[in-house]
């Protein structure tokens, strides 16, 4: 198969990274299943594609027919066939549970046509084993985009054990046709970025815990000091401190190092149903 050859795409999760993903495909002029288990996690998504689209158009920087020709190319839905049965690629964006992706992938194996390549959005987990809950091994790939993803520019093409070079190369030119820059790197817990990344968030939430400094102060300290973009508790309350509990738990597991241990307070507060931005309370408050 070649990149052109994708007619269609489906993506599985319409949370904040696949509402994103749906939104830059569709972007592209194709056109995008987009599949959640609840009708209202669709329109949540669909609901906050629009939403940038809008603040888009408001600036200048999008003609409103052109919104809305985007907006008609995705198809939410509840139902996995409707989404995917047609598609070229699938790219699948759920939670990051192992279980929860291996059952997802079974069922688009047995769903989809032969040729279509499935790929993972997950942020740390194994795609060589998701691979393996699938008949078609050397189709699966890692895809793995970054929040926000309409204005991150990575992508970062995860090659599994038993990826083939050909679906490395269709996910590569994929991600360029996105306008994206793909990184290509090996089946490993974190990949790049996140292995490198989310340890200094951890650190920041260790900063804090001790009473060094305040959230603000830590957060200003690195975006004067370093130059971020973003604080690192800001940072973890937008990517979710759910996620990043669940991406310092495969490191532990898998690396078996120490040096992986997640900040106790993150514990804490992924305990007490604080996730960040999503739930409205994280290291800030959003309400
Ligand atoms: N969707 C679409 N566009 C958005 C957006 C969103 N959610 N948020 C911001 N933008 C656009 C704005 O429209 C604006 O566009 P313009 O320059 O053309 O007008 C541009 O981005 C800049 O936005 P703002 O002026 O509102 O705000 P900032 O300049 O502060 O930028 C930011 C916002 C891009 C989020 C910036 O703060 C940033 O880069 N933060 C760091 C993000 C980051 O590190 N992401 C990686 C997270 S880790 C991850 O995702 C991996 C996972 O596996 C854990």
């Amino acid at each position: 198969m070649k990149v052109e050859d994708i007619k269609k795409v489906a993506v599985i999760g319409a949370g904040i990274m696949g509402s994103g993903i749906a939104q830059v495909v569709a972007q592209i002029g194709i056109e995008v299943g987009l599949r959640d288990i609840d009708m209202k996690f669709v329109e949540r998504g669909i609901g906050g594609i629009k939403k940038t689209l809008e603040r888009l158009v408001s600036k200048g920087k999008l003609p409103e027919d052109a919104a809305n020709a985007i907006l008609s190319r995705i198809k939410g839905t509840t139902d996995v066939k409707e989404a995917a049965s047609d598609a070229d690629l699938v790219i699948e964006a759920v939670i990051e549970n192992m279980d929860v992706k291996k059952q997802v992938f079974k069922e688009l194996d047995e769903i989809c046509p032969e040729h279509t390549i499935l790929a993972s959005n997950t942020s740390s987990l194994s795609i060589t084993e998701m691979a393996a809950a699938t008949n078609r091994p050397e189709k699966v790939v890692g895809m793995h985009f970054f929040n926000p993803v309409p204005v991150m520019r990575l992508v970062e093409i995860v090659r599994g054990l038993t990826t083939s070079d050909e679906t490395v190369e269709v996910a590569r030119a994929f991600a360029e046709k996105l306008g994206k820059t793909p990184v290509v790197c090996k089946d490993s817990p974190g990949f790049i970025a996140n292995r490198i990344a989310l340890p200094s968030l951890n650190e920041a939430m260790f900063v804090l815990m001790e009473g060094t400094a305040t959230e603000e102060d830590i957060d200003t300290a690195m975006k004067l000091g370093y130059n971020w973009p973003m604080g690192p508790l800001e940072l973890a309350d937008m990517v979710g401190l759910d996620t990043i509990l669940s991406v310092f738990e495969v490191f532990q597991r898998e690396f078996g190092d120490p040096k992986y241990r997640p900040c106790p307070l993150l514990k804490q507060l992924v305990r007490a149903g604080h996730y960040g931005r999503k739930t409205g309370k994280g290291f800030y408050d959003y309400k």
